[in-house]
């Protein structure tokens, strides 16, 4: 902010000026905020531009509106004693003697702009224009670029050379729908827009760059929420003859270098937790490290128990601080929610004077049992304990929801608690035909170790992929590449993957393997999502430009819409319409 942005039209920006500045003659240009009569002659106007408000004094027979474009010429002097305002940091100083030039008249605007709107989203997309006027979307637009040139800088002094990856490019094996654009010079053929640059960066890698990174536009078509758009921005980074740790170390720079841009503080070194403790301590792969309410297990506790509800491989619980004043209907809804989660049922006992417990399994217990779960929980009096008794993998993550959703602040408050979670599985899930599913993507190294297990237990496989959480959001995701076609074709091959689908899918990377591919490793992670959380938002629209809505429309321009006939024609497209209701 201390730039000197004077151009030819302005000396000064309104934001910067101060009671040291008194006695100078300005020249700014901004947008016209409120007006508030002053006696008989004078107005009050505060003269918005990025910057901030200045309030300048003017002759009230000037005929300025809300959101008119104005210069205005003037002299900077202390306010009269008790019209300083605290809560401005203009608010020592006014501009006086003022010449008044309209630059451009306004409709009057469809909204304050102000940083307490109560316009509606739709409102404030169709007006995107206006809303970016708003201080706060002016932080936030420019928060993001400190933020990317922090990245930028990082990579820079890491070695990293920034290299454009195609957007028209073929699918990408990355999990995702994918937009596609007809070929007009190829009817009937289509690009796949990229979910992500991985498969050019791994091509880099064979193509000699060493370390390439990319400030990469991704678009994937799926389902809209707070932390997901069409298109996003990744810091997308690949290096050659590079580990796990390397690639973890080069992250952590961009980072907290990032952090430190954005809030004048660079955070701690980022602890690690393999995905094994992730699950078990938090219920998750995204543990929201902001609060405690750690899953404990019971499984000990009830051994020998009489309770059928708790005859399970394993019980596991949380405790919920103040939680014992939840009334029966929260309680039952909690259990609605953990029963539509995949458990059998929600135990709960309120932790009472004794202390003791009290819910509808606790004359069940033993004295023993009693004793264990409150020793194992280290609940206290006005505590609530939630136990689910399942198999490992249910309990685990049933209770990893109810922790987020009783325990999780809004994403963007609180401390910023960075994670690394490391050695997650290589494979997730079953497909349709029964074949294991890669949790991270096909490219992904296994632990050496781990790889006679391919054969014999590929559910114990671990993979060298590893992801950074931030306030339980998933920042970025990484792994180590298998380099080698033999390893390769064994993942395929338990994944269900032919040689001939391999070919035809992405034989174009395979090909290239073959042309003597170093070992590398790489990573991607959501600049939308860390510059959202680092804003304070609970969305990342609010650090975007152009969001589309929630229905992924732009209300601003109206697309999607559809096409005249004529270049339909020319793409050599038919649209089918729909059979109406
Ligand atoms: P992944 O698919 O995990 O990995 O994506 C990496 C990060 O990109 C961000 N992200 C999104 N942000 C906003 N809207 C979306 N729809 C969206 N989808 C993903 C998230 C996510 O963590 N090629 C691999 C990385 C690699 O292996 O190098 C990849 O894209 O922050």
């Amino acid at each position: 902010m201390t730039q000197n942005q004077s151009t030819t039209l302005r000396t000064h920006l309104c934001g910067v000026l101060r009671a040291g500045d008194a006695g100078t003659t300005v020249r700014l240009c901004g947008w016209v905020g409120r007006r508030r009569e002053h006696g008989e002659h004078l107005a009050f106007v505060d003269l918005r531009d990025h910057s901030g408000i200045i309030q300048c004094v003017i002759d009230n027979s000037v005929d300025v509106r809300s959101e008119w474009v104005i210069a205005v010429t003037g002299t900077v002097r202390p306010r009269p004693d008790g019209t300083v305002n605290p809560g401005l940091d203009t608010g020592e100083i006014e501009i006086g003697d003022c010449t008044v030039e309209v630059l451009n008249e306004a409709e009057p605007p469809p909204f304050p702009v102000d940083d307490r709107t109560d316009a509606d989203e739709p409102v404030r997309l169709r007006y995107r224009y206006v809303d970016l006027r708003r201080p706060r979307m002016q932080r936030n637009l420019r928060l993001r670029a400190r933020v990317n040139a922090a990245i930028r800088a990082a990579m820079d002094r890491q070695g990293f050379c920034e290299v454009e990856t195609p957007l028209l490019w073929a699918p990408t094996p990355e999990g995702s729908r994918e937009f596609s654009v007809p070929a007009r010079l190829h009817h009937g053929s289509f690009y796949a827009l990229p979910q992500s640059p991985q498969l050019a960066k791994q091509l880099l890698m064979v193509g000699g760059v060493d370390r390439y990174y990319q400030i990469a536009r991704c678009l994937r078509d799926e389902d809209l929420r707070a932390d997901r758009q069409f298109e996003f921005t990744q810091l997308d980074m690949e290096a050659s003859f590079a580990t796990q740790d390397d690639v973890m170390g080069f992250v952590t720079e961009a980072v907290l270098n990032a952090a430190e841009a954005a809030t004048g503080e660079r955070p701690p070194d980022i602890a690690r937790m393999t995905w094994a403790d992730a699950l078990d301590r938090y219920g998750t792969d995204k543990p929201d490290l902001r609060f405690a309410m750690e899953l404990v297990d019971l499984t000990a506790a009830f051994a020998d128990t009489g309770v059928k509800a708790f005859a399970a491989p394993v019980v596991k619980a949380i405790g919920v601080p103040g939680g014992a004043s939840f009334t029966r209907s929260r309680l039952d809804q909690l259990t609605e929610q953990a029963k539509r989660a995949g458990a059998s049922g929600l135990a709960w006992f309120r932790v009472t004077a004794g202390p003791a417990l009290e819910g509808p399994l606790d004359r069940f217990l033993s004295e023993s049992e009693r004793g264990r779960v409150l020793e194992k929980t280290g609940a206290g009096e006005g505590d609530l304990i939630l136990a689910v008794a399942d198999v490992y993998r249910t309990a685990c993550t049933v209770l990893g929801m109810l922790r987020n959703a009783l325990g999780s602040p809004p994403v963007g408050q609180g401390p910023h608690r960075y994670v690394w979670v490391t050695d997650f599985p290589m494979f997730d899930g079953v497909d349709a035909s029964g074949n294991p599913q890669a949790a991270h993507h096909p490219f992904t190294m296994p632990y050496a170790e781990d790889l006679p297990l391919l054969d014999s237990d590929p559910a114990a496989v671990r993979s060298q992929a590893y992801d950074l959480v931030l306030n339980g959001w998933e920042l970025g995701s990484g792994s180590v590449r298998i380099h080698r076609s033999d390893i390769q074709s064994k993942v395929f091959a338990t994944l269900g993957i032919t040689d001939a689908d391999a070919e035809a899918r992405f034989g174009f990377l395979l090909g290239a393997f073959r042309y003597g591919a170093p070992p590398h490793a790489g990573f991607a992670f959501g600049i939308d999502r860390l510059a959202a959380i680092l804003a304070g938002e609970e969305n990342i629209r609010e650090v975007i430009a152009y969001p589309k809505t929630q229905s992924g429309a732009d209300p601003l321009t109206g697309a999607p819409s559809p096409l005249p006939a004529a270049t339909l024609a020319e793409l050599g497209i038919r649209v089918v319409v729909p059979p109406g209701p």
